[in-house]
């Protein structure tokens, strides 16, 4: 049986490093591990207990929230927006997180990855990331990091997908978070 691997981009420019690094993992996932990126983020409201109604939650929102339910994990590609995590990866969290204690997060192992422009690759994003998700009732997978630096110069030329140190790390942490699924077991 296939693990099944959620990806979701906290970036929404059509040339994020941060969704190409998704793409590179979706070209590169090891065999029996799919995954799939999440389309479409921009399009789920920000968080509103009003409209987060059962039985009319906006579609978008219901769509995010059934693809991470029938995932077996989450693996998040943040880049670093002022210091912390983008307002678009917040607000899936948050969606992910509801109904409280039975969310789609709840008990599903998550990676956070990414890259940003400084120089720590955006690890203060990744790390609010990681306590937004625990927060949220997810499993994050702690020893499964990438924070790569200097976004902008070195994907400028080259697709992640193609630079072999970038692959090997994110192999690593699919590896990581696939051990962390029952699926694996
Ligand atoms: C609003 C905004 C705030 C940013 N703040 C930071 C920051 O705090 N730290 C950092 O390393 N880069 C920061 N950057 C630069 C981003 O890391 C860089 O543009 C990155 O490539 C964005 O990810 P993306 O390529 O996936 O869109 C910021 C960029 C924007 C647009």
């Amino acid at each position: 049986m296939s693990v099944r691997i959620l990806a979701l981009v906290g970036s929404l420019r059509a040339g994020s490093h941060n969704r190409q690094l998704a793409e590179a993992a979706v070209k590169h996932a090891p065999e029996g591990v799919e995954v799939v990126l999440q389309e479409g983020l921009a399009d789920v409201p920000f968080y509103n207990e009003d409209i987060d109604v059962e039985g009319n939650v906006p579609a978008a929102a219901a769509t995010l929230r059934a693809a991470a339910g029938q995932a077996d994990a989450l693996l998040l590609f943040s880049p670093e927006y002022n210091g912390t995590i983008p307002a678009v990866l917040k607000n899936a969290i948050d969606w992910l997180s509801r109904p409280h204690g039975a969310g789609a997060l709840s008990g599903k192992p998550v990676a956070v990855v990414g890259t940003a422009y400084g120089q720590y690759g955006g690890v203060w994003a990744q790390d609010e990331a990681r306590k937004a998700v625990t927060i949220a009732g997810g499993t994050v997978v702690e020893e499964a990091k990438l924070s790569i630096p200097g976004s902008v110069v070195r994907f400028a030329e080259t697709h992640p997908a193609d630079d072999t140190e970038v692959v090997e790390g994110l192999t690593k942490v699919i590896q990581q978070l696939t051990q962390a699924t029952p699926a694996a077991a």
